[in-house]
C-alpha cells in the first residue's frame, strides 16, 4: 500500500514526459529553425514566421499581413481564408511548397474561367513575396490568429536595405 503512491507518481511523470517528448519530435515544416537578422527559416532553410515568448510575431510576419491585405485579399479573402472567387492561400502553403508558391505569384496560373494574375513585374509585390508567404504559414499553422497582429518584433536594418535595393 504504502509503495502505490510513489509508483503511480512515477508512472504519471513519465507519461507526462513522453507527451512533450512526442511534440517536440513533431515540429511541423514550419517550424522556426535559424534565424538571420530578424528573419527565420524552417529546417528545409524555406522562409518561416516566428512567435516569441511573448507572443510577439517577427516582423517579416506582420510586413506580410499588411502587404498581403494590399495586394491579395481583393481575390483571396481576408487572412487568406479564401473567397467564392480565390482558393485559401492558408491552405494553399501547406500543400505546395514555398517554390512552386513563388512561381506561380511570379508566373500566373489559369484553370478554366480561374485567373491568378502573373505578378512578376509588380514591385510591389515581388519585393514582399518572403513576408507573404511567411505571413501565410503563421496563420496557416494555428499559430498566430487571424487579423493584424497585436505585438511584432522590430523592423531590422537589413529589412530597410533590402527594400530600399528592390525598390530601387
Ligand atoms: C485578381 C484576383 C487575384 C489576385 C489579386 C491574386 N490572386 Fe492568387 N489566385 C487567383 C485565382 C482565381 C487563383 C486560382 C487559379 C487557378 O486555380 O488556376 C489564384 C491562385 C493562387 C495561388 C495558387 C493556389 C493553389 O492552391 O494552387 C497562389 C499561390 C496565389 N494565387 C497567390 C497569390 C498572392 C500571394 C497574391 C497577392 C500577391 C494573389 N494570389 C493575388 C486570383 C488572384
Amino acid at each position: 500500500m504504502t509503495l502505490a503512491r510513489p509508483i503511480l507518481a512515477g508512472l504519471a511523470t513519465v507519461a507526462l514526459m513522453a507527451g512533450s517528448a512526442m511534440a517536440q519530435d513533431k515540429p511541423g515544416p514550419a517550424a522556426a529553425v535559424s534565424e538571420e537578422d530578424g528573419k527565420w527559416s524552417a529546417e528545409d532553410g524555406t522562409p518561416t514566421f516566428k512567435v516569441d515568448d511573448q507572443g510577439s510575431v517577427d516582423w517579416y510576419t506582420f510586413s506580410g499581413f499588411r502587404r498581403y491585405h494590399s495586394e491579395c485579399h481583393v481575390c483571396h479573402g481576408p487572412d487568406g481564408q479564401g473567397s467564392s472567387y480565390a482558393p485559401a492561400l492558408v491552405k494553399s502553403v501547406e500543400n505546395i511548397d514555398y517554390y512552386t508558391f513563388t512561381d506561380i505569384v511570379v508566373n500566373g496560373k489559369k484553370e478554366g474561367n480561374l485567373v491568378m494574375p502573373s505578378f512578376g513585374t509588380n514591385k510591389n509585390i515581388m519585393c514582399y513575396l518572403d513576408d507573404i508567404y511567411i505571413y501565410l504559414r503563421a496563420v496557416g499553422s494555428g499559430e498566430v490568429p487571424r487579423g493584424r497582429p497585436a505585438k511584432h518584433a522590430d523592423k531590422p536594418a537589413s529589412f530597410t536595405e533590402a527594400e530600399n535595393a528592390c525598390m530601387g
